[in-house]
């Protein structure tokens, strides 16, 4: 034979194949780096305005769960824990954005106070990748926010801000099995620190009581409370799982438990 052939198509599309991948990754890189330092290149939008800060009370967050066995609350963890922080009506979400150990590492003993997880399947670690991924990613597209760290940060701040086992122990409100307690008490205490854009939540219990479990805070992106764009609450619902009931708002004309803590019997804190 006295010219060499083509190579067959077949021999070919590898490298096509790797160029195309090596492009891709090109991509994501540039990807990350956008979000990593804040720039608003690739036509990129930051859309969101407002964030939700949601706390828990671990006296009530079992009752949460489908499946109340895997709840599990550290004996560290007394007091009102950190759920999330999520940025509402957010596009920019960018799971490309790996999140480290070494990331939080200055925060690890704070998160493991403040940020526990209450689920036996899951380390705290896991928790906080997850709520970066799903939320703080998407956050990120604000400069305070365009880091693990700060994000991680904020959160730890805002907990730290909105103390609210303490003012309402302040005002007579404090965890008990046998007394309820109005949504009006609690909002007379509490609204003087929260504005009027947060909502106090319940999971009904197995004997069918109304159970508060957790505080949702609305604030603007420089974190100021009260955020209010008008575009609907949508269902940011990311709970800890596996499937946890995303509660409502504890009825104003019903009265509500707020529950002790209980970390022998987490899932029955009043037997
Ligand atoms: C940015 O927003 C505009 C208008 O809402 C939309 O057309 C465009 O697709 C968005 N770009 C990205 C990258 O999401
Ligand atoms: C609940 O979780 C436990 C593990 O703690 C498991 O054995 C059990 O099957 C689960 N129940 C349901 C209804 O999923
Ligand atoms: C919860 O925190 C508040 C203020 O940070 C503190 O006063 C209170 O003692 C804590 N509760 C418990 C049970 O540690
Ligand atoms: C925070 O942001 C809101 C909404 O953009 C604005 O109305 C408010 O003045 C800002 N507050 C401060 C202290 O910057």
């Amino acid at each position: 034979m006295c010219c060499s052939v083509a190579p067959p198509l077949v021999t070919l599309s590898p490298v096509i194949f790797f160029l195309l991948l090596a492009d891709t990754s090109v991509m994501q890189e540039e990807l990350w780096e956008d979000y990593k330092y804040g720039r608003q290149g690739l036509g990129m939008n930051c859309t969101w305005k407002c964030i939700l800060f949601t706390m828990q009370w671990p006296g009530g967050f079992c009752e949460s769960l489908y499946n109340e066995t895997l709840c599990r609350i550290p004996e560290t963890v007394n007091n009102w824990t950190i759920h999330g922080l999520w940025p509402l009506h957010a596009l920019d979400c960018c799971g490309c954005w790996h999140m480290f150990h070494s990331d939080i590492q200055d925060l690890e003993a704070e998160l493991t106070e403040y940020w526990p997880s209450l689920l036996k399947t899951k380390s705290p670690f896991q928790f906080w990748k997850e709520e970066w991924r799903k939320h703080g990613s998407c956050a990120a597209c604000v400069e305070g926010f365009n880091s693990p760290l700060k994000y991680f940060q904020i959160c730890l701040k805002l907990r730290h801000q909105f103390d609210i086992h303490r003012l309402l122990e302040a005002a007579g409100i404090s965890p008990s099995c046998e007394r309820p307690y109005k949504v009006a008490e609690v909002q007379r205490v509490l609204s003087p620190h929260l504005g009027d854009r947060y909502e106090i939540q319940c999971v009904k219990d197995h004997m069918d009581r109304q159970v508060w479990f957790q505080l949702k805070v609305r604030l603007h992106r420089n974190l100021t409370l009260g955020c209010d764009h008008h575009d609907g609450d949508p269902v940011v619902e990311s709970g800890p799982g596996p499937r946890p009931s995303s509660g409502h708002p504890c009825p104003p004309d019903a009265p509500f438990f707020y529950f002790p803590i209980n970390h022998q019997q987490p899932q029955r804190p009043c037997g």
